[in-house]
Formats: C-alpha cells, structure tokens, sequence
C-alpha cells in the first residue's frame, strides 16, 4: 500500500474523490496526510469526517517559501509518504521538495495542457479565458509536477465540448466532474506502479 499526502487549498472536492476511491478498494493506498495552504477551507472538514491527519503551512507563517517546504518535506519523510497528489493546491512547490520526490508528485489542472496553463491560470480564471477566447472544447489534466508550473509529464487528459450557453461556472461544474474521475484513476496507476516514463511521454501499462 503507498502512503498518499494530498495538498489542497480549498473546497476539497477532488480530496474527496481520493477519498472514496481509497474507500472503497479502487485506489491501493492510504491518505495518511492532508496538507492545506489555508485554514478553514472545507477541505479540512472533509479529512476531519474520513479521520485523516491534516496539517496547514500557510506562507504566512513563514519568513520564506524554502523553509515552509523544508517543514513539509521533514514531515512527509516522518510519515513515510510515497505519492504527493496536488488537487486544487494553489501555491508552487519549490525545487527542493520536487527533487526529492522524483516522478512521485501529480496535479490535475482544469484545462487541455498546454493551453490555459500555468502562472496566473488557476480556479474560475481558466474557465473565462476559455470562454473569452472562443474555444469550442476545453477538458482536464493530470500531469507530473516538475519544476516549472504545469509543464511536467502528462498523464492523463480529456475533452469536454463547450456548450454556446455556457457561463464560467457551468463549464468549471463539467470538468470538475471529468476531474473527479481522472484523478483517482491516475493515483490509482501510480499507487499500482503503472506509469511509464519516457521523457516528455508517459505509458499505462
Ligand atoms: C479544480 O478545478 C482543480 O483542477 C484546480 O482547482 C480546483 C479545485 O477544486 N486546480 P476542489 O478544491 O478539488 O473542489
């Protein structure tokens, strides 16, 4: 069983996701630490109801970001962490704790990467400027974290077709709902070893 810490910044529903899929069988690991960037989010509730560990390293708390992630990395190592899962966590790791979990940390952004990605695009944002732009599919994400933002490795992908009544919110519900199935699916494959990498390019086996 790999050892799972989710890192989260808001509402938590992708957390639950992860959450149910350990439930009930499909994913083979154990959520054995909730790591929020924000207190009172209702993510922390959500762990709270599943009884699983959570803990909050706010940047506020911190004279800098490399000692925040120098605290969050002596505690994954105390609780023996494999698999570092990002859903809806809005801060940037630093280098340091990227290196030291090789291939072994994943994000689920709410675009079709490499469009709408990266700094600046996060929550509702991506939603308008996909809208804005005229796009006629847009869809989910979950790729490996590596050094930079939303340019590691991608995993898994698919589309959802924007609808010409759609307002941000309604299109951001459609592929939270592609996100809430694509996610578990790629924790499960990491946790069962089934992820190839070969460069840029990954394989399910
Ligand atoms: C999701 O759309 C995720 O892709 C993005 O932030 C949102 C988080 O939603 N990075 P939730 O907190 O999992 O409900």
């Amino acid at each position: 069983m790999k050892n799972i810490a989710v890192f989260v910044s808001g509402g938590g529903s992708n957390l639950q996701a992860i959450i149910d899929g350990c439930a009930s069988g499909y994913i083979k690991g154990k959520i054995s630490a909730v790591i929020s960037s924000k207190e009172g989010v209702y993510s922390l509730e959500r762990a709270k109801a599943a009884d699983i560990p959570y803990y909050v390293f706010a940047a506020k708390d911190y004279p800098g970001r490399d000692s925040l992630y120098d605290d969050i990395i002596k505690l994954l190592e105390s609780l023996e962490i494999d698999i570092i899962v990002l859903a809806g966590y809005l801060s940037i790791l630093n280098e340091k704790i990227v290196r030291r979990f090789p291939n072994r940390i994943i994000n689920v952004h709410p675009s079709l990467i490499p469009s709408f990605c990266g700094k600046g695009y996060c929550g509702i944002k991506v939603h308008e400027a996909v809208l804005e732009y005229g796009c006629k599919v847009t869809g989910a994400t979950v790729h490996f974290v590596d050094e930079g933002t939303d340019t590691g490795a991608i995993i898994l992908q698919e589309a959802v077709e924007v609808r010409e009544d759609d307002t941000p919110q309604r299109l951001q519900q459609r592929v939270l709902e592609v996100e809430h199935r694509l996610l578990p699916y790629a924790v499960k494959l990491l946790c069962e070893d089934k992820i190839v990498i070969e460069g840029r390019k990954t394989r399910i086996l």
